[in-house]
């Protein structure tokens, strides 16, 4: 997403603080809202047209965290492998971006004014955003859950060779694992369902 780029939400309701799905590792200190350049509030697990899902959502928080630099990582936590209701720990990974930072301008969503999350740097993706689809089977549901770390201090992640390879083959992913291995701070989560078609 470039910066400056946003469709604002026309006519949104429900904005709620963001939270992820029952069971899957909660952590909450920012109110975090997600939403896509269709205009859909994409928060707390409403269900999202898959065509509105092709580019990557935005996010946004509540308030400007300037000099702070974070990383979202969204991951599907109900995999194949787990089936529908996965706990996070072995999941899919369909986006992982550093180089967040606070946009300076400010943008209503809702009637709720936010600060979106900029990638100004142009930071290159550890995981390219991957579109909500393959692997479900028709009409599953699945929820893509988006956490955002504060990567400020953080130089390298330093977790173990099989958590390293997860993050390259985007499978077999454990969030919990990946947050106590790498030390770093989860500021928010979310997630929104999408239904494969
Ligand atoms: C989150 O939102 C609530 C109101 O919904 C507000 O009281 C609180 O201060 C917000 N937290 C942050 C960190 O902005
Ligand atoms: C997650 O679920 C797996 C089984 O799919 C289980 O082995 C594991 O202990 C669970 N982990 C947590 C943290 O609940
Ligand atoms: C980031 O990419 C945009 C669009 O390609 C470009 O306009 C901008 O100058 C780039 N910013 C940096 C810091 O490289
Ligand atoms: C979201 O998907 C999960 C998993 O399939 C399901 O349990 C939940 O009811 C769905 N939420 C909505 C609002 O349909
Ligand atoms: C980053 O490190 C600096 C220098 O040690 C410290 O002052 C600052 O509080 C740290 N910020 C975060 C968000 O960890
Ligand atoms: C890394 O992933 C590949 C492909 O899934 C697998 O064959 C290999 O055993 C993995 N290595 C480690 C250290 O987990």
């Amino acid at each position: 997403m470039k910066a400056g780029s946003f469709i604002v939400a026309a006519a949104v309701t429900g904005l709620a603080n963001a939270m992820t799905p029952p069971g899957v590792f909660p952590v909450n200190t920012e109110n975090m809202t997600v939403f896509f350049d269709t205009s859909v509030l994409a928060t707390n697990g409403v269900n999202i047209p898959k065509d509105n899902t092709k580019i990557a959502p935005t996010l946004a928080l509540d308030r400007m965290l300037t000099g702070r630099t974070f990383a979202v990582v969204m991951i599907d936590p109900d995999t194949p492998a787990t089936g529908v209701g996965g706990n996070g720990t072995n999941s899919l990974i369909h986006w992982f971006q550093d180089g967040f930072t606070s946009s300076s301008s400010s943008v209503t969503v809702a009637g709720k004014t936010v600060v979106p999350l900029v990638n100004v740097a142009n930071t290159t993706a550890i995981q390219a955003y991957l579109q909500p689809q393959s692997g479900p089977a028709n009409g599953q549901t699945h929820r893509y859950t988006q956490f955002l770390i504060d990567t400020t201090n953080v130089t390298t992640f330093n977790v173990d060779p099989s958590l390293k390879n997860a993050t390259k083959t985007r499978s077999g992913f454990d969030m919990a694992k990946f947050v106590t291995e790498a030390n770093v701070q989860v500021l928010s989560a979310n997630w929104f369902n999408v239904t494969a078609t």
